[in-house]
Formats: structure tokens, C-alpha cells, sequence
């Protein structure tokens, strides 16, 4: 059993050592950090180490802060008062308790503080859920290898994860290096083609959060965003067998000749579709791409609307992605295609 689950889960109204911390960032004048919480916010977490590298971060701003403002004082003190009253300030008293004595206990106590927060964040553990994730311009493949009888799942710009239980996220690239950053979940870790790297984390509270790309690796990077749905054990099972099950099948003329259309349109060589003959593997699965919130990493709320005008401006909408803009397909044929896409829940 991992003690760290065992520890009261953080949440945002009620923990009074959060909202006593959020106090002192505010009137230790960072302001700004006490006001950013939300679902992209290292400031507002999900799980015990984002939790405890949140206290870390508290804790070396309000300190730091308060040493600052302590030096300035002094330094004001020793330029502006009469020669006697600032006298003892060049003291070896002074100098021997806070040149010395006093950086030297503080950074003491910082160090192990520093080294426990390395030693109880970031730990994997062996029940731990398997998810792959490699980043590709502009987007993310996310795999769910197959375990305990659950078949693999692949799906693209959306995370789902269970909360209370710990899940280790493995990392790569397919062509420049990527960050894969959950602000409310953990820390960040570097996505590096050639290389695996691999971190661990859990999540208490259940919501949607937003991932980034934390690295800069093109003209896109900063649109490369995707969904994390943490989510009660059951829902994630479901979650994960609806992911697992074929597309599909178009059940309206309509959207069966969307289908066509995306078929005769060569779209299959760069999409799987699975339970189609649509088999790509360049660009994002869409097997279950109508289920998902978002669409072009995280860009736009997901429907027909936002499906279509995708499909017909990638290069306007995201210049520079590996998908060229479809401009020539009519309304009613873009109508039919993004109906369709929009179909595979
Ligand atoms: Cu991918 Cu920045």
C-alpha cells in the first residue's frame, strides 16, 4: 500500500494549510500566485506531489520574499540613518549571526526539505497504470499498453486517468524535443527523441485539467495542449473499454457517406480508424475522436462545426502542423466528413 495515498486528500476549499498558504503569497506581495487556480495551475493541485511540490514552491517564495525585504530594510537603514544608529550593523555580532549563522541554518533546513520532497514525489510503484505518451508536432500520441485482461488503447490529445491510484507516464518523441506538463498533477519531464523517460504521479480530485507542452519545439508549441480526465475507478474502466471497441459503423446515409468521402479522400493514410480499413498511423488515431473534448490538441471545443473548419484549415488555424488544409471539399462534403468524425464516440 503506498502511504502516500493514505494521507488527506488536498482540496481547494477546505485544506486549511492551502488557504493559509495562498494568505501569505498574497501579502508577501506576490499576488498573483494566490490568485491561479483553475485546471492549468501548478497552484491549484490535484495530487500529493503536486501538493507537495506546491509547498515547496510556497515556502521558497514566501521565504525568499520575506529575506528580501528583510536585506532591503537593512540596506535602506544603513544609507539612510546617522552614523551611531547604524553602528552595530557593522559589528562582528552582526556580521557573525546574519552574514553566518543565519544563511547557513536556513539553507540547512532547505536542503533535506528539498531532498524529501525529491524522495516522496515521483516514486513508481509496481500496481502502477502503464500509460505511453510520444509528442509529435504538434500533438500527442497517448497508449494505454494492454494489462490485468484490458486491451490496448490508443487515442490522441486526451489522458484519461483514475484517481487515488498511481499511474507512471512514460515519455518520448517522434521528431523534436517536447514536455509533457500536467501543472495540477506534477512536475514536468522532457520528452527527448531516442530517449524514455519516465515519471510517476497520483490524482485525488477528480475534474478535467489542461496539459501543455512545456518546451518550446515549433511554430506550434504553443497551441500543443491536450485534456486529462481524472475520473472514479469504474468511470475509467468504462472510459477505457469504450476506447478499446472498434469504431462506429455510420448509421445514417449521411454520415456513411462521410465515411466514403473520408475514404476516397486518402485520409486512412495518415488516421487509423480501427474497425475500418483506415490504418495511418502519421496523424492522430480517430477511432473514438467524437468522444474526446477538444480537437487540434486542445484547441477547439469538439463538434461538427470545429471538425469541418479544421478539416478545411489546418494551415490557417495551426500553420505549420503536418496536416495540409482539405480548402477544396465543399460545405456539404466538409458537412459529411466532420458529421462523421463527430459519429465515432
Ligand atoms: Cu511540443 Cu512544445
Amino acid at each position: 500500500m503506498d502511504l502516500k495515498s493514505t494521507r488527506p486528500r488536498p482540496s481547494r476549499a477546505l485544506d486549511p494549510l492551502l488557504a493559509c498558504t495562498r494568505w501569505l503569497a498574497l501579502v508577501s506581495g506576490v499576488p498573483v500566485l494566490a490568485g491561479c487556480s483553475g485546471i492549468q495551475s501548478a497552484l491549484d493541485p490535484a495530487g500529493n506531489d503536486a501538493y507537495e511540490i506546491y509547498l515547496l514552491t510556497i515556502v521558497m517564495t514566501v521565504g525568499g520574499t520575506l529575506i528580501f525585504v528583510g536585506v532591503t530594510a537593512l540596506l535602506l537603514y544603513a544609507i539612510f540613518s546617522r552614523p551611531e544608529q547604524r553602528a552595530w550593523l557593522g559589528t562582528r555580532r552582526t556580521i557573525v549571526y546574519g552574514g553566518l549563522a543565519f544563511p547557513i541554518v536556513t539553507l540547512t533546513f532547505l536542503l533535506p526539505y528539498g531532498l524529501t520532497v525529491m524522495r516522496d514525489t515521483d516514486v513508481p510503484t509496481a500496481d502502477a497504470l502503464q500509460i505511453e505518451v510520444i509528442g509529435e508536432q504538434f500533438w500527442w500520441r497517448v497508449r494505454y499498453p494492454a494489462e490485468q485482461g484490458q486491451p490496448e488503447v490508443t487515442t490522441a490529445n486526451e489522458v484519461a486517468l483514475p484517481i487515488g491510484r498511481r499511474v507512471t507516464v512514460t515519455v518520448t518523441a517522434a521528431d523534436v524535443i517536447h514536455s509533457f506538463w500536467i501543472p495540477n498533477l506534477a512536475g514536468k519531464i522532457d520528452m527527448i527523441p531516442g530517449r524514455v523517460n519516465r515519471f510517476s504521479f497520483t490524482v485525488e480530485r477528480p475534474g478535467v485539467y489542461r496539459g501543455v507542452c512545456a518546451e518550446f519545439c515549433g511554430d506550434q508549441h504553443a497551441l500543443m495542449a491536450f485534456d486529462v480526465l481524472a475520473m472514479e475507478d469504474a468511470e475509467f474502466s468504462a472510459w477505457r473499454a469504450a476506447q478499446a471497441a472498434p469504431a462506429r459503423e455510420p448509421v445514417t446515409p449521411f454520415l456513411e457517406r462521410g465515411r466514403e468521402l473520408f475514404r476516397s479522400g486518402g485520409c486512412g493514410n495518415c488516421h487509423a480508424i480501427r474497425g475500418t480499413e483506415a490504418n495511418g498511423q502519421f496523424g492522430p488515431d480517430l477511432t473514438h475522436v467524437g468522444s474526446r473534448r477538444t480537437i487540434g490538441a486542445g484547441q477547439f471545443p469538439n463538434n461538427i462545426g470545429t471538425l469541418g473548419g479544421w478539416i478545411a484549415n489546418t494551415q490557417h488555424l495551426k500553420p505549420g502542423v503536418r496536416m495540409p488544409s482539405y480548402g477544396m471539399l465543399t460545405g456539404e462534403d466538409l458537412r459529411a466528413i466532420a458529421g462523421y468524425l463527430e459519429s465515432l464516440k
